[in-house]
């Protein structure tokens, strides 16, 4: 099926068994989905408002990080969720969110597809998505949610340094893999999800997060600093044990694996 509006109408109505209200924008190139999504989020757009593109120019991560962005090959996906929540709680949902695109692609290929904190799906300890959840805000209260998550699909070549640390469905045994299907997927899933977060709350995610931890015991560097992952608190923060048998809760910072450094 190819990908477009009319085809994610389609899967997200097989999904859902209703027909989907909100927009939804395909474009051939944006800037980034996530700044459209956005900007859709402050006119008013519905929950559900969904833009996707072939494409991306400015396609960003966390902390600035470019997000490779090929045509006709992957997933940039970005849209509104409006959850009950307020702005400090929001964090977390990123390791919701993650959960969804773990169990959504674990049901297309055989090997185990893992969260590693805080934003990333990994198989194989190489990175298959990210997930980029930024709030706005309207005075103290939360307006809008947008989740923009990149899920790399058939990307079989990429470029260094990611030659070395990113793979994709394709490359993991799913050549042919319908793209409508998983947006569709996602996105009912990952909306379904929130509304449970922000009902909730973290604790009900809290032991399948445990099982899909790609971190949990393993040697890894936070900011440059060895220490071993302890697993993720209650309120979504990285646990880890120092050299020094000190442990910490993580609220933010650049984690890689040992081995990788
Ligand atoms: C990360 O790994 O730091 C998060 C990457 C998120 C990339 C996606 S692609 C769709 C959406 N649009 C963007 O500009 N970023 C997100």
């Amino acid at each position: 099926m190819s990908f477009t509006e009319t085809a994610i109408r389609a899967a997200l109505g097989l999904r859902t068994g209703a027909p989907w209200t909100a927009p939804i924008e395909v474009r051939a190139e944006t800037g980034s989905t996530s700044d459209d999504a956005k900007a859709l989020a402050r006119e008013g757009a519905a929950e559900g408002a969904i833009v996707v593109a072939d494409a991306q120019t400015k396609g960003r991560g966390r902390s600035g990080a470019s997000w490779h962005s090929p045509p006709g090959e992957n997933v940039y996906l970005s849209f509104v969720v409006r959850p009950a929540l307020s702005p400090a709680a929001v964090a977390p949902l990123t390791l919701v969110v993650g959960l969804v695109v773990r169990d959504v692609v674990a049901t297309r290929i055989g090997a185990p597809v893992r969260v590693k904190w805080p934003n990333d799906i990994f198989v194989s300890d190489r990175k298959l998505a990210g997930i980029l959840v930024e709030g706005q805000v309207r005075g103290d209260a939360l307006a809008s949610v947008v989740v923009g998550i990149g899920l790399n699909v058939k990307t079989t070549v990429f470029p260094p340094p990611l030659d070395a640390i990113a793979t994709s469905l394709a490359r993991e045994g799913a050549p042919d893999l319908d793209r409508a299907s998983l947006v569709a997927e996602i996105v009912v899933g990952v909306m379904q999800a929130t509304d449970r977060f922000a009902r909730e709350g973290l604790a009900v995610f809290a032991d399948r997060i445990a099982e899909h931890d790609a971190l949990r015991g393993r040697e890894i560097a936070v900011g440059g600093v060895r220490c071993v992952a302890r697993g993720i608190d209650a309120v979504g923060r990285l646990l880890v044990e120092h050299t020094d048998g000190s442990t910490e809760a993580v609220v933010s910072g650049h984690v890689e694996l040992a081995e990788r450094r």
